[in-house]
């Protein structure tokens, strides 16, 4: 039998939910933010459903506008560090901004939670949308859009290169000869650049999948050159299939032209599925939460992609107000997205409040039409997995025990890990170590 290409899964875990009001619904457990037993049974279920990854989003700026998730939630290093001690083969991947940390720590931070986990690790490199961040970071300026991205490819080379401060052998503990350690195998970095100085080494070592996997989700020009020049997989969200194929093409055009193999970095867009045991019935789930959120949840949820600014003071039924640049430097694919789609729609300021925070996913209905769905969106090469997150109660743990037997019936889908790494289950190459590898280039050239 030919194995079919495999669909990879990942699931974004998000306590009380991605929007304004899913914590009100009856079935909803309106502390789930903050639950760590509740984290613990959706690694769980997510692992059951031999899913590559669970994923924890992030943000480093509230105010009281802001959605009931992001008030009261945990750090995601913290998290996944806890939640690697409950789990086998699922991947654990934290998001962390590279605008308000240091390498050092970072790099640390990461290649602990490899190593605490055994090769399970994933870094989404993000580099903070909202200038209010920096007021809780000494008040610095927020750098610009495209300054932001800048500094985190330079944060990034300086993280891989710690990471490899460690040849893999470099530790051999020979308690007779008293040698701890190769200091042959041990490099400094000595980075001296534009925004960073970092000597190295790193106190510690590599893991069995040789570095941290390298998420990335940001979907401007300069943050899909990004992702293509650095990332291992990109976290992304499309309405349609052909605006996903479009976004998949094109980043995997960008992967080869900067001389990287596409295959090499997986799509992930992120959906939200409903499913009922009829398709009314995933309409009514639906329903039932979209119904919660009042128009003034909705303005603010709509605001925060502009710098949290304040909707309130338009008209509600009068066309999307012009609000010049704003958003441009925050999210801005997503905010030049929300402006293009109201203006060639002609839509009012409350429709696309609306449509920002109750998305009518398109994978609603039985639990074959949500699996046909990702099928067709799979097969057509608008992804390469999906990031699942819950848009109703017991969203995922629904996906699971309903939608991933007919993934796996269909031939689509894994029904055993293939490794008990995250690179593993992805398909992706464990990075060589540089200096190991340049010892055997010469090695190789010497020899001729
Ligand atoms: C699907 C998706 C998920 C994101 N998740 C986060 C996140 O968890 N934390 C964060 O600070 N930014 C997150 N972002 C924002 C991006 O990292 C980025 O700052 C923002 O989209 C602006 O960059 P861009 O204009 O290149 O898209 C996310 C963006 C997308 C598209």
């Amino acid at each position: 039998m030919v194995k079919h290409k495999q669909l990879k899964l990942g699931a974004l875990l998000h306590g009380v939910g991605g929007g304004t009001s899913m914590w009100r619904h009856p079935d909803a457990l309106p502390d789930a933010s903050v639950d760590f037993e509740l984290y613990k049974r959706w690694i769980q279920k997510a692992e059951a459903g031999k899913f590559d990854l669970i994923f924890i989003a992030d943000g480093l700026y509230i105010n009281e506008k802001s959605i009931p998730h992001f008030l009261n939630r945990f750090e995601p290093i913290t998290i996944l560090s806890t939640l690697a001690a409950v789990s086998k083969h699922i991947g654990l991947v934290g998001t962390l901004s590279t605008t308000y940390s240091e390498p050092f720590t970072v790099a640390r931070q990461f290649a602990s939670l490899d190593m605490i986990s055994g090769g399970r690790a994933g870094w989404n490199v993000v580099t903070s949308p909202l200038e209010g961040s920096a007021l809780n970071y000494g008040g610095k300026e927020h750098p610009e859009h495209d300054k932001r991205y800048d500094i985190a490819a330079e944060y990034l080379e300086v993280t891989r290169g710690l990471w490899d401060s460690w040849e893999d052998d470099a530790f051999v503990r020979d308690k007779e000869t008293g040698v701890f350690f190769d200091p042959q195998k041990m490099h400094p970095l000595n980075h001296e650049g534009k925004y960073f100085s970092v000597k190295g080494p790193l106190n510690i070592a590599r893991s069995k999948q040789g570095q941290p996997v390298i998420f990335q989700a940001g979907s401007s020009e300069v943050g899909k050159n990004y992702a293509s020049r650095e990332a291992d997989a990109v976290f992304t969200g499309h309405e349609t299939l052909a605006e996903a194929a479009e976004f998949y093409r094109d980043v995997k055009d960008r992967v080869a032209a900067f001389g990287r193999n596409p295959g090499e970095v997986l799509i992930f867009p992120g959906i939200a599925p409903i499913i009922g045991s009829t398709p009314e019935e995933a309409e009514r789930k639906y329903q039932e939460v979209a119904g919660l959120v009042t128009i003034e949840n909705a303005l603010n949820y709509l605001g925060r992609f502009f710098e949290h600014h304040d909707f309130s003071q338009y008209s509600l039924d009068e066309p999307f107000p012009d609000v010049g640049d704003l958003g441009k430097n925050s999210f801005q694919s997503g905010t030049d997205k929300i402006k293009k789609n109201a203006r060639e729609k002609g839509l009012t300021l409350r429709q696309v409040a609306l449509q920002s925070a109750t998305p009518r996913s398109g994978f609603i209905g039985t639990p074959e039409q949500v699996a046909d769905q990702i099928q067709a969106w799979f097969e057509a090469e608008a992804a390469d997995g999906f990031m699942i997150t819950a848009a109703v109660p017991k969203g995922l743990e629904e996906f699971v025990d309903l939608v991933v037997p007919i993934l796996q019936e269909r031939g689509i889908y894994r029904t055993e890990y293939e490794s008990d790494t995250l690179r593993g289950n992805l398909g992706l190459s464990v990075p060589e170590n540089r200096y190991a590898r340049k010892k055997a280039t010469a090695g190789q050239g010497g020899a001729k």
